[in-house]
């Protein structure tokens, strides 16, 4: 049972085990799909391929980061692995993120490998842009389907300020590119931070259905501790972004759900849909689909909270045999955490993990 050990941080008694996918038993692998304790079925894998990023955005990350040493990492053929027990296991979406997952070397490669992977419905990938110009056709050409693309400023000062380092003409012919290869969807992401860009919605709104682009308002999350704003102070509601646009747009709910955190609304006569990502005012814990697995091998079964099983042991001590992999992932769906707690509270116990650390 030498398994058991590799549940960090939570009584190994909480872990059961599963012999259901050696053959039968009490399992919860059932008919192809893993289930967890409040009965969501998780289809979807958030993996992330680096912790590293060219860009410091103020609400991620700090100044100063410390990465990872390269050892501690998964290389490509382990980050494959792990993607294709998913898969076996009934996963049916990968979504590849980092850090930024552009700045891994090889990226191109483990795409294709995944997006091959017999039962995978498909994969997508979420990117700040900043190399997507070189890399946009490539990554089509290797099978991801979708891309998510952060964008918070149409300002180019602004837009620096907001991720440090980042250079907005670089993100927007890293966006025409995307167009060009012929990606089923491409949607923004902006994070709206009150007295940063909030005062930039519309014109967001303007450019993303200028070009048949989806956008989504993300509203921020306390992850890792920042120094720039008080993240309470910045905090714009979701509700307030949309009455914002209503006096501008008329907003239509979208019927159609999508299995994902975000709420969509249509513009009549527009491609575009506008979503709304809300963590704070409109939790969608109920219906999670997903877990994450950060690039040191952490399967990490929520995005607010710290249950987690370590893949990574498993990984090299088994390097030709699955099965102690497999049975890790399926005993760690009796640890996915029933919601999180994020408060705007500064004083409340916050998650020390980064979002760069975690894959979004
Ligand atoms: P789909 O894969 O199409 O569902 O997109 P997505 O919205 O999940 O992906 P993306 O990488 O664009 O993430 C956008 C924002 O949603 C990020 O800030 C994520 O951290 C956040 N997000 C994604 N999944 C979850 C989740 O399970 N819980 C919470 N609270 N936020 C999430
Ligand atoms: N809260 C909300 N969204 C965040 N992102 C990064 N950090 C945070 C945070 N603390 C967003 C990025 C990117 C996506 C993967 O996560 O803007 O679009
Ligand atoms: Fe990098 Fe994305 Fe974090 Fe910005 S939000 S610093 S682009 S990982």
């Amino acid at each position: 049972m030498a398994l058991l050990a590799t549940a960090q941080q939570y009584s190994v008694k909480s872990v059961s085990w599963h012999a259901g996918i050696a053959g039968g038993g009490d399992s919860r692998y059932t008919r192809g799909m893993l289930i967890d304790r409040f009965h969501r079925q998780v289809d979807y894998v958030r993996l992330s391929v680096t912790d590293r990023c060219d860009f410091r955005c103020v609400y991620c990350m700090a100044e100063q980061m410390t990465f990872l040493p390269r050892a501690e990492i998964l290389s490509l053929e382990e980050l494959h692995r792990v993607a294709r027990t998913f898969v076996q296991l009934g996963v049916r979406r990968i979504r590849l993120t980092g850090g930024e997952p552009l700045v891994r070397p090889g990226i191109e490669r483990l795409a294709r490998w995944i997006a091959a992977e017999p039962g995978l419905d498909e994969l997508t990938l979420t990117t700040n842009a900043g190399r997507l110009a070189d890399k946009a056709l490539a990554l089509r050409e290797a099978g991801v389907r979708r891309l998510n693309i952060s964008l918070d400023s149409l300002d180019p000062a602004r837009f620096r300020a907001l991720t440090r380092t980042g250079d907005l003409d670089q993100v927007l012919a890293g966006i025409d590119a995307a167009r060009a290869a012929g990606f089923a969807r491409i949607r923004l992401n902006s994070v709206i931070l009150r007295g940063r860009n909030d005062d930039e919605v519309t014109a967001l709104v303007d450019f993303a259905l200028a070009r048949d682009l989806d956008i989504a308002f993300i509203e921020e999350m306390p992850l890792g501790s920042i120094s720039e704003h008080s993240r309470a102070e910045a905090f714009v509601s979701s509700a307030e972004i949309r009455d914002t646009l209503a006096s501008r747009y008329t907003l239509v709910p979208a019927t159609d759900s999508t299995a994902g955190p975000s709420r969509y609304w249509h513009v009549p006569g527009a491609v575009s849909r506008i979503g709304f990502i809300s963590p704070h005012s409109h939790n969608f814990c109920h219906l999670c689909n997903r877990v994450r697995v950060t690039v040191e091998g952490r399967l990490l079964l929520c995005l607010g909270n710290e249950h987690s099983v370590d893949l990574k042991p498993l990984l090299r001590e088994y390097p030709h045999d699955d099965r102690p992999l497999t049975q890790a992932i399926v005993a760690a769906m009796d640890l996915k955490p029933e919601r999180h707690h994020f408060s705007h509270d500064e004083q409340a116990e916050q998650l020390v993990r980064f979002m760069n650390m975690t894959g979004g």
